[in-house]
């Protein structure tokens, strides 16, 4: 549920219409909601009752706007972070440093030594190299740093290719075959604490049996790993549970439903669990809000083109995303149209042969389940500036990205023989 709702004919977020929105900061602009934030968090906290407090580390990466970051850290979430960027904006917003895990394949020497010395709750390794270099880098500032190893269960997730992370052929983690070796040979490097096993398996799951898949071959692991003296405080189930992107499209399990498999399975455990959700706490949080420039008449169907385009919204191009599409003020007709943006590209095609509210030129629509992977991939492609963000809270709204002009003068510095 979210608060994008129709009040007197036209959609508001929580109390404030989207045509304010739009007549105040322009379009394209994305919208995100405090209280549907706030809902999220509080329906997965929910869910997971009954363990012995799990640690819900939000996943930056899928919204990292400020604002954003500060409701979830005040709703009692961490950070589940893979740059050192994303460390940064997680202590600004009030992170704990007890609720920070670091993830990713490619962290560098530099972003270890910087969260270490700032404090996290562990470094989600992928790789031995990775022990070796964190292992150099805590010795040398007389620090022992916490480690999890990540397990690549060679589970199919049963999603988007780009977005499967847990088969034997993705970048992500260690075989499963080979982990009691992988912690050994960790444990054994100086300055390093094994505290914890972690599996994420992809995004956007819309069924729990590849998960469970996964957590089972977890379980497993753990048993051995203390069978070979380990003391493991943390396993750490990644996120991607699904969120719904609308009509004819796959319903994901509930938070309640993902929390009741999860508390089945690891209930002998006996282990700390950490989550790293992401779209479920922040998709459909947002809307990207997005002016009609004209109808172009077309073969079978019109082209409706819009002002926002593909560097505002990848999802599409990049993985042939579905994303819903309203006008912010329905009349009762409808009209089948492909909605595209001004890029000059094909790709640049949220949706062919869509039925959707009618719409005339200079009409507002928004695109739905925004919030995550949105504003977060936008790019400054065709010269476009970066799409601004504002935040809904009750009846008070504000700018919390201003838009950015990418090419201006002094970010683009001319060298001095060609002026
Ligand atoms: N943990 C790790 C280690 C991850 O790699 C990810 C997402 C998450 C947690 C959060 O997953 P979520 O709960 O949001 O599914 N750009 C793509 C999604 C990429 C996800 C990358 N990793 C999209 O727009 O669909």
């Amino acid at each position: 549920m979210d608060h994008f709702n129709l009040k007197d004919g036209s959609i508001h977020c929580e109390d404030v219409p989207l045509e304010v929105i739009a007549d105040e900061v322009g379009t394209p602009v994305y919208v995100y909601s405090a209280a549907t934030l706030r809902r999220h968090a509080r329906v997965l906290q929910e869910a997971l009752t009954g363990l012995e407090d799990p640690l819900i580390a939000y996943a930056v990466k899928a919204n990292p706007n400020p604002a954003v970051l500060s409701i979830l850290a005040r709703a009692g979430l961490g950070a589940d972070i893979v740059s050192i960027g994303e460390y940064r904006a997680s202590r600004a917003a009030g992170m704990s440093p007890e609720t920070i895990l670091f993830s990713g394949v490619g962290k560098t020497g530099e972003e270890m030594a910087e969260a270490l010395s700032g404090g996290l709750k562990q470094f989600n390794l992928e790789s031995i190299e990775e022990a070796h270099t964190l292992s150099i880098v805590a010795r040398s500032m007389d620090m022992e740093a916490p480690v999890a190893l990540r397990i690549n269960p060679d589970v199919e997730a049963g999603t988007h290719a780009k977005i499967t992370t847990g088969t034997a052929d993705n970048k992500f983690g260690l075989p499963a075959a080979d982990a009691i070796a992988a912690f050994q040979a960790v444990r054994d490097l100086p300055n390093l604490k094994v505290t914890g096993v972690t599996v994420h398996i992809g995004s956007q799951l819309t069924s729990l049996a590849p998960l469970e898949a996964a957590f089972d071959r977890l379980g497993a692991l753990i048993s051995d790993l203390r069978n070979e003296g380990f003391a493991l405080e943390i396993a750490d189930l990644g996120g991607g549970l699904g969120v719904p992107y609308g009509p004819g499209q796959p319903e994901p399990p509930s938070p309640a439903e993902y929390g009741a498999m999860v508390k089945r399975v690891t209930k002998d455990w006996s282990i700390r669990l950490a989550f790293e959700p992401g779209r479920l706490i922040s998709g459909n949080a947002g809307v990207l809000l997005s002016r009609a420039v004209r109808v172009k008449p077309g073969e079978v169907h019109p082209w409706l083109i819009v002002d926002a385009a593909m560097n505002d919204l990848m999802r599409p191009a990049l993985y042939d995303a579905y994303h819903h599409v309203d006008a912010v003020r329905p009349s009762a007709s409808k009209m089948t149209a492909h909605v595209v943006g001004p890029v000059c590209e094909s790709g640049d095609t949220f949706a062919m042969a869509r039925e959707l509210d009618r719409v005339e030129e200079g009409d507002l629509i928004f695109f739905r389940t925004a919030g995550a992977y949105g504003a977060a991939m936008s790019s400054g492609y065709n010269s476009r500036p970066l799409t601004p963000e504002v935040l809904i809270d009750g009846d008070r709204w504000a700018l919390v990205r201003r838009r950015l002009d990418l090419a201006d003068a002094a970010s683009l510095p001319l060298p001095e023989w060609l002026r």
